[in-house]
This record gives structure tokens, C-alpha cells and sequence, in this order.
């Protein structure tokens, strides 16, 4: 499916064949921006199309910026309605994603901190089908990229340089997706997701010291999990070979959504079909994200209601 045709481009909403960049802009020459995926959910029920956590991802977007060292984006709210705009334009009333990139524009040498140019698209997006299926990973032979080199917390474009490689290799050796470990040997990440397992009926996932994104979904999750499980999560380092020893696995993010991991290595993980509590969690993050739950409306964006 195509990006939807029109764009929200540093204040503006404009045509996706006139959303151009110079070859020589600094998001070029050296990969600098950071970004974010956001999914908007359409209620039928309310005929309204709900952006599932904008606020946060706005925040981790600046958050982002100011470790980059990238001056003069323009503020978060001007960004929301810009983005707002930019659905209702496109009349999206069904599920999307939306990618918003902030970029070291310009053409300046390597320490430029401006200007920054804001730009906001959207595709309509279903879920994939390994939400329904699970997925099949291999753990790659590259490790992720460690906090001494980069800051993998942040959604820098440059760091996905990193999750590209695990992807390809997985994806040429016959699997859905990769696990990425740390430079020491324990769980960090999926290539574009974040990961949990049930230990005991207990959901473990890497800690935010693991490597890793810091994951919006995963953030969620966390909440979630006590109403669902009946126990809160546990935010720890995790070895390699708890994948086996795990009742089931599951990976987690905006853009993948709640995926069981089925089996790593060719290895099933528990019985290797999508596990019970991963249901639950799957079924209680649709209702809230789709505008079924009054109590987590907090945590939702509308498009259309003025
Ligand atoms: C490498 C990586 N980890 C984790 C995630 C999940 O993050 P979030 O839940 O904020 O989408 C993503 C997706 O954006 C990702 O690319």
C-alpha cells in the first residue's frame, strides 16, 4: 500500500511528490534524525480514527532530539495537530501507521545542530499476519548496538543501520525475523520490537539497561500486565537460554503489535503454537487501542472530534 498522498512537511501539508529533500542535507550525509511509528486505530462504533499514544511518542521523539543534539524542532503540539491534519486530509477511516521524522536539515559539517525540518506521513495498515500466526526468529549473529557506541533507547535513524543487518541476515536464512543480543550475551531485542516472556506465569522482559528501545508498547504492556496476568512484570537482564525455558515468548511494538515468537532457532518455545496469556494480552491491547476501554481513553488521540 502507498503512502497516503498528502504530507505533513515542516509546518505544511503537502503532496507526497513534492515532499523532497536536497542529496546533500545533513539527514543524509550522516543519518541523522530520529523518528517514530505510530499506529492510528478506526472504531466503526464511533466512526473515529484513534492515534494510540501520540503524547508519548512525541516525548520520545524530543527526547530523541535533545540526545542527538538537534536544535529548533517545532513544538510537540504544533507536530499532534500537524499530524491530525495530515489523517483528516488523507481521509484515512482505517487502521494506519504513521511515521514522523525530525532531521538535521541543511548542508553543514558534522556537529551542525540546525536546522531541523518535521516530516509526517501515514499508510494504511492492517495488522500482519504473524499477530494471528506467530513468528518464526533466528538470533543474529550481530549483536545490538551497545549504549557505549550509540544510544539504542532512542529511535535514532542511524541506529537502524544495526536492526538492517540482523533483518537481512534472518530474513535470507529463511526466518520471520532476528533477536538481537548484547555485546555480553543476553536478550536485548527484536529487530523492530521489543520482547517478553512468561517464566511461571510471570511476564519477564529485558530491562531498559538491556540495549533496547525504550518501547512505548513495551511501556504499556507493563501497566497492562498486572490486570491481565495477575502479577506485575519483571523488568531484568535475560539470558539466552530462557527463550527455551519460557512457557511462551512474545515480541512487542507499535508497527508489529502483540506477536507470539513461535520458535527461535528452528527450537519451539513451549508448545511452539502462539501461547494462553499471550491471547489475553493481545485481546486486552486491542480493546484498548480500538477505543473499547473507558478507562485507558487517556492513552488515545482523535483524529476527527474537534
Ligand atoms: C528496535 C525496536 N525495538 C522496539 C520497538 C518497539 O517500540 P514501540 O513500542 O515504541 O513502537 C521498535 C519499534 O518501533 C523498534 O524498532
Amino acid at each position: 500500500m502507498p503512502t497516503a498522498p498528502w504530507m505533513f512537511w515542516n509546518g505544511e501539508l503537502v503532496r507526497y511528490e513534492d515532499c523532497r529533500l536536497h542529496g546533500f542535507s545533513g539527514v543524509v550525509k550522516y543519518g541523522c534524525a530520529v523518528f517514530e511509528g505510530l499506529r492510528a486505530y478506526w472504531s466503526e462504533r464511533e466512526r473515529e480514527l484513534f492515534v494510540f499514544r501520540l503524547r508519548e511518542h512525541l516525548e520520545r521523539l524530543a527526547f530523541g532530539l535533545r540526545l542527538l543534539r538537534l536544535e529548533g524542532a517545532p513544538p510537540l503540539a504544533a507536530i499532534a495537530e500537524g499530524i491530525r491534519a495530515m489523517l483528516r486530509r488523507n481521509a484515512l477511516r482505517e487502521p494506519c501507521h504513521i511515521r514522523v521524522i525530525a532531521y538535521l536539515d541543511g548542508d553543514d559539517e558534522l556537529a551542525a545542530t540546525g536546522p531541523v525540518g518535521v516530516v509526517a506521513g501515514a499508510v494504511p495498515r492492517a495488522s500482519s499476519r504473524f499477530v494471528a500466526d506467530g513468528m518464526q526468529l533466528k538470533i543474529a549473529s550481530w549483536t545490538r548496538l551497545p549504549e557505549a557506541a550509540m544510544p539504542p533507547r532512542v529511535k535514532a535513524t542511524g541506529n537502524y543501520l544495526n536492526n538492517r543487518l540482523a533483518e537481512l541476515e534472518a530474513k535470507r536464512d529463511g526466518y520471520d525475523g532476528a533477536v538481537l543480543l548484547t555485546g555480553d550475551g543476553k536478550i536485548a531485542e527484536t529487530s523492530g520490537a521489543c520482547l517478553f516472556l512468561v517464566r511461571d506465569g510471570c511476564l519477564v522482559t529485558p530491562s531498559v539497561t538491556s540495549d533496547i528501545l525504550e518501547s512505548i508498547t513495551r511501556r504499556t504492556l507493563l501497566e497492562l500486565a498486572p490486570e491481565v496476568t495477575g502479577r506485575p512484570a519483571v523488568e531484568r537482564a535475560v539470558d539466552r537460554s530462557e527463550l527455551w525455558a519460557a512457557e511462551e515468548v512474545f515480541a512487542c511494538g507499535t508497527g508489529w503489535e502483540i506477536v507470539p515468537v513461535v520458535s527461535v532457532d528452528r527450537i519451539p518455545i513451549g508448545d511452539g503454537r502462539p501461547g494462553p496469556l499471550t491471547r489475553r494480552l493481545q485481546e486486552a491491547y486491542f480493546a484498548i487501542v480500538r477505543g473499547d476501554r473507558p478507562e485507558r481513553r487517556g492513552w488515545l488521540t482523535p483524529v476527527w472530534a474537534s
